[in-house]
């Protein structure tokens, strides 16, 4: 399906995925600022905000992917330099490998490649039965505390707080066991050929930093930044670190012969 979104700028197209459980407007902060060099484009995944219909088939991130990709082809610039935090980094690799065409650039925040352990699996299925009955907002009390640093700003929590409510249980539930169910990309890193940019907040407890070090090794002249006074969602908790990161990687990209 074509998704909805939140567009600002003019130039070539950088798409914004969002994580779990969020939306579009998790990127305002990088609409605002990257507008003079950027037609950002920030989609709702399936099942919410902009995109709430609830679409037919299969919910996987495979099947976001397609999403996404439906939604680049619909406007109609070739290749699009594409972000996603998470969950919408976890949709950024399956879009890299089902339509590398449409990949001008990669920039992969606060995720991982690995797939669940067992462990995580079962705890993903116990997420799901509980926002399927009780709302996405019933992860609140658990998620919340391991998504932001201690010193993230009191609006930025009330901002995560009102995407959780606003999230669909039965959206909540299907993201859950996309996740449960989602391929193993770690070995599919070292085929990305396009300018890649892994950016990770130092404080993130959820997926640790790590992670993000070993996908920088492992894509090819891929760099790595870390994002001070961040947890999770780094975009979010330090929009200024994050934004001159894309605004200089993003430069580089346009100056890159081809
Ligand atoms: C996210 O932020 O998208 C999720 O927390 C990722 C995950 O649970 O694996």
């Amino acid at each position: 399906m074509i998704l909805g979104y939140d567009a600002a700028g003019e130039g070539p197209v950088l798409m914004l995925v969002h994580g779990f459980p969020f939306d579009r407007s998790m990127w305002a902060r990088q609409l605002e600022d990257l507008k003079d060099i950027r037609r950002c484009v920030a989609v709702d995944l399936r099942g919410r905000g902009k995109s709430a219909v609830m679409a037919a088939g299969e919910w996987t991130i495979p099947s976001y992917a397609d999403d996404v990709a439906a939604t680049i082809r619909s406007l109609d610039v070739g290749a699009a330099d594409v972000a996603g935090l998470s969950m919408g980094g976890y949709v950024v690799m399956a879009l890299w490998q089902r339509h590398p065409e449409l990949v001008r650039s990669m920039i992969l925040i606060d995720t991982r490649s690995q797939e669940d352990s067992p462990d995580q699996k079962e705890a993903r299925e116990k997420a799901a039965a509980r926002v399927r009955e009780r709302g996405t907002a019933a992860l609140v009390p658990d998620l919340l505390p391991k998504l932001l640093a201690r010193s993230a700003p009191e609006e930025v929590r009330a901002e995560v707080r009102r995407m959780f409510e606003e999230t669909p249980g039965e959206t909540g539930a299907a993201d859950s066991l996309a996740m449960r169910d989602r391929p193993d990309f770690t070995a599919d890193l070292t085929s990305v050929s396009v300018p890649a940019l892994v950016v990770h907040g130092v404080d993130d407890e959820l997926v640790p930093f790590d992670g993000a070090r070993q996908m920088a090794e492992l894509i090819p002249g891929a760099r790595l930044v870390a994002v001070p006074g961040a947890g999770h969602l780094s975009p979010m908790e330090n929009a200024a670190a994050v934004n001159a990161a894309l605004r200089e990687f993003l430069q580089e990209v346009d100056a890159a012969p081809g």
